[in-house]
């Protein structure tokens, strides 16, 4: 890794980079959906190599874009020709087009190299979906997860967004091939690691395959994106950087599943322009 990427992964946010909603105080009552202690995350060593959660040749979904810049870097640098992209987002066509101005050029370049975008999709109504009818997919991926309806109180935003994951766990159990992997990106800060996304799972019938620190530098185009969308001030590139965050990928399967956590493989091929990886689970 470059002292560029080093020095980005470095950066610590400030607590008000931290939150959808802008509410920070600590939980002072557990709520019902969570169990877990909050683990603090052990800092990253100086050699980390980052790992992506997906094989080139995937079929991919990509749940809960926001101006869909993951999902063109994605494609630009990691799938390979026989790979399948869905990049989905819960807003509509106007929609997206009003709260990310910079959405087009993405879409664009997706569209032009073979893959499929879908709009208003509710990742807890993945089955009642026509669109996915009889789909099987071996990725599905959402980062930044946020149900994004300001909800000031703090105990009440996680219980909504943990009622949002259940769901879509149980939702898209129906739609992973045999060697389906779900995975979720979080940062690795309140509120998001209080979420007990790993109960979650395993409520929805979920076993942990492994989890990876995320970098954001592995996807160069990815500007990340909060669900209100984009504001000045807020999102300009040179102030708030959420995908600069401390963050990780959850990885979930179905139990029985023979696959191989990405991180324990000693084939894992790269392109050449893509960094190196390597294990860095902390589970
Ligand atoms: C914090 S933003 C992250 C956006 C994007 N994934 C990124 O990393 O830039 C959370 C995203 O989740 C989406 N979302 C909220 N509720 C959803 C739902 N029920 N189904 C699918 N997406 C949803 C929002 O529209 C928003 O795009």
């Amino acid at each position: 890794m470059g002292k560029k990427e080093r020095s980005k992964k470095q950066r610590k946010p400030s607590q008000r980079e931290e939150t959808e909603n802008g509410s920070f105080s600590a939980l002072k009552k557990r709520n019902s959906l969570q169990t877990d202690k909050v683990k603090k995350t052990p800092k990253k060593s100086t050699n980390f190599r980052y790992v992506a959660p997906f094989e080139r040749n995937h079929r991919l979904l990509l749940i809960g874009e926001g101006n869909f810049s993951f999902a063109a870097s994605l494609q630009k640098h990691h799938l390979d020709d026989e790979a399948v992209l869905i990049a989905t987002c819960y807003d509509t066509k106007a929609d997206v087009e009003l709260k990310y101005p910079d959405a087009s050029e993405y879409i664009e370049q997706i569209l032009q190299n073979g893959g499929e975008i879908l709009y208003d999709v509710d990742a807890t109504k993945l089955k009642q979906n026509k669109k996915f009818r009889n789909q099987k997919f071996d990725t599905i991926l959402w980062n930044f997860p946020h149900s994004g309806k300001g909800i000031k109180d703090q105990d009440r935003n996680i219980l909504d967004n943990q009622k949002m994951l259940l769901e879509f766990f149980k939702q898209s159990k129906e739609f992973l091939s045999e060697k389906g992997v779900i995975v979720i990106t979080l940062a690795e800060t309140k509120p998001y690691n209080l979420w007990n996304l790993k109960g979650l799972a395993k409520e929805a019938g979920f076993v942990s395959l492994m989890t990876e620190g995320f970098d954001s530098s592995f996807y160069p185009e990815y500007s990340h994106r909060r669900t209100i969308g984009w504001k000045q001030g807020i999102s300009e590139k040179s102030n708030w950087k959420g995908e600069l965050r401390d963050s990780r990928h959850y990885c979930f399967v179905l139990p029985g599943s023979n696959v191989v956590p990405y991180n324990q493989r000693k084939t894992f091929k790269e392109k050449s322009d893509s960094v190196d990886s390597s294990d860095d689970s902390i589970d």
